[in-house]
């Protein structure tokens, strides 16, 4: 589900960057990787991340996709110097990714999981294009922060079939990804890392 011009307020500021590199430290903390050779970012947004993930992993490409072209427009504008084979920027649906099987070293979210109608679906769709001992980097936020008091009136989110923290992780471990001692959670948010498992799928 896209996002309304309120949270819009909030992840296109400047305010959220420090957000995102916290992230991307906690991230190479709980586990680092020599340059993978291709890695993939869901819901990208205007494209800190990605450029995070570039100068933090240095892969040999990364993917990046949104379901908003406007975010994709803005994306591409953004880091117009590192376009080309090294850097993609595409409108793709996180819960149905035009990716093969098992084709990612690395698969990055930065706040979007909650933002989609079947949750469940895009845990499986980033267990599918993981490889063996891939790793799926995520920092994600629950319903006490964003379908709180204030925020359930002023952010749109679906609001059927939403994940707590338990729910999450139980997913993570159903699709075959084992989380990574260290990952921090409160009852707000999680910013982990889980492992694809050498035998799944
Ligand atoms: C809360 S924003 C986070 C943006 C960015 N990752 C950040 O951390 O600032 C959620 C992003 O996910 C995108 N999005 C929502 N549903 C999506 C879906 N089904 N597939 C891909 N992207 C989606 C939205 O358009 C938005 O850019």
């Amino acid at each position: 589900m896209k996002t309304n011009w309120v949270e819009r307020l909030w992840i296109d500021g400047p305010w959220r960057i420090p957000f995102q590199v916290n992230a991307i430290r906690s991230f190479k903390r709980l586990h680092d990787m020599a340059p993978p050779r291709r890695v993939l970012e869901i819901g990208c947004g205007r494209g800190v991340g990605a450029r995070l993930i570039l100068e933090a992993f240095r892969p040999e490409r990364l993917e990046a996709v949104d379901i908003d072209p406007a975010m994709i427009r803005r994306a591409r504008r953004r880091l117009a110097p590192e376009l080309g084979s090294r850097l993609v920027f595409q409108v793709a649906d996180a819960e149905a990714l035009p990716f093969p099987d098992r084709s990612m070293d690395a698969v990055f979210n930065f706040g979007i999981m909650h933002h989609l109608e079947d949750w469940n679906r895009g845990v499986r769709e980033i267990a599918r294009m993981l490889k063996p001992e891939g790793v799926f980097y995520f920092e994600e936020f629950y319903p006490a922060l964003y379908a709180g008091p204030v925020f359930k009136h002023v952010l749109v989110h679906p609001r059927e079939n939403r994940f707590d923290g338990p729910q999450f992780r139980s997913a993570l471990e159903g699709e075959g990804l084992r989380l990574v001692e260290g990952y921090r959670e409160t009852r707000y948010s999680i910013i982990g890392a889980a492992t694809r498992l050498a035998s799944g799928g």
